[in-house]
């Protein structure tokens, strides 16, 4: 087993293999049958920044495999707050856990505590670097619902809304893009929290067309997928500072009408900020059958049920394993 770190780690292949594998997962996920692949193994699950989705699906994913869940949530039950370097944490937990997955505020910070770790660690976000398994949902959400309107990913239209800077996950679903052929990217971003140039050079070096602007309205005419991100304000030096940007890319049903094509798919990593002055995506949304947000997050569990499966190599028990339940 090896880690997942990064996107820059996967060719387009292994993107269709874990697919395959996701789809695979849906009986175990829907409880129409049970595999106890995983008997016995242990996932530690460390999250040093909050999470509700990400924390919760891994473990969930790895339960509905077999296995058991261990949780530390925040530095406060750390004893990283004495001062324990990475380094003798992750030597520490890879004794304990088959895997690791593992949220921390510093980029890279996964990464080295990676090269520590005895066993694979999945990264379950980085700072502002990478969040490289919600970008595998978010395109396996993707290709099902454009397979549900007879189109594919190559040639997709999506425009990523809000604070591209900060954002980790549409960092990670940039580079995940760039494995595919025709995409038309628009950022749609204050000036100041545009998506680093590296990421938009690695999306022309693949030979898409990519559009930045600030122009919410024009933006979302003629696209596939509306992808909505929050202002980050956990990356910003000041609540004032994330103040200046919040609230400046609403979408909400009368915006949606009036300016998007019918059957244009919403998305949002969440958590979404509902509180009135940043609400980028309004829960007047809630009833629009496009609205996709809670198919990523149902769809989160299939793909890490399936990236678990890979790293830990028990992708060929799984139907060996199974058998069907009667409730
Ligand atoms: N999408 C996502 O990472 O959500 P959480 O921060 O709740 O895990």
């Amino acid at each position: 087993g090896s880690h997942i770190l990064s996107i820059e780690q996967f060719e387009r292949a292994d993107i269709q293999r874990v697919f395959d594998v996701a789809d695979a997962m849906e009986p175990y996920a829907l409880r129409r049958r049970v595999t106890r692949v995983l008997e016995g193994a242990i996932l530690g699950n460390m999250f040093f920044e909050p999470s509700t989705r990400t924390r919760v699906s891994f473990g969930s994913a790895f339960n509905l495999l077999g296995g058991d869940v261990r949780e530390t949530t925040g530095f406060e039950s750390s004893s990283i707050t004495k001062g324990e370097s990475l380094y003798d944490t992750a030597r520490v937990l890879s004794g304990y856990s088959d895997v690791i997955c593992m949220r921390h505020p510093a980029a890279g910070s996964v990464a080295e505590f990676a090269q520590a770790s005895r066993v694979p660690v999945i990264n379950g976000g980085d700072g502002a670097n990478e969040h490289p398994t919600q970008a595998l949902l978010d395109l396996y959400t993707i290709r099902k619902e454009l397979r549900s309107k007879g189109r594919t990913l190559d040639g997709l239209r999506i425009a990523m809304i809000g604070d591209l800077k900060h954002g980790r996950t549409v960092h990670s679903l940039c580079k995940l893009l760039c494995l595919f052929d025709r995409v038309q990217v628009t950022l749609v971003s204050p000036q100041e929290l545009s998506m680093p140039e590296y990421l938009v050079e690695g999306l022309r070096n693949a030979g898409h067309q990519v559009v930045v602007t600030d122009n919410l309205q024009t933006s979302i005419s003629r696209i596939d997928i509306a992808y909505s991100t929050r202002i980050q304000e956990e990356r910003f030096t000041s609540k004032n500072e994330a103040d200046l940007y919040r609230g400046r890319f609403r979408l909400n049903q009368s915006i949606y009408t009036e300016y998007c094509e019918p059957n244009t798919v919403i998305m949002h990593p969440l958590p979404r900020d509902s509180r009135q002055e940043a609400n980028e995506l309004d829960n007047d949304l809630n009833a629009n059958p496009n609205l996709a947000i809670f198919r990523q997050t149902d769809n989160g569990v299939l793909v890490r049920m399936a990236l678990f499966a890979l790293v830990l190599d028990v992708v060929d028990q799984v139907e060996k394993y199974s058998r069907d339940v009667r409730w």
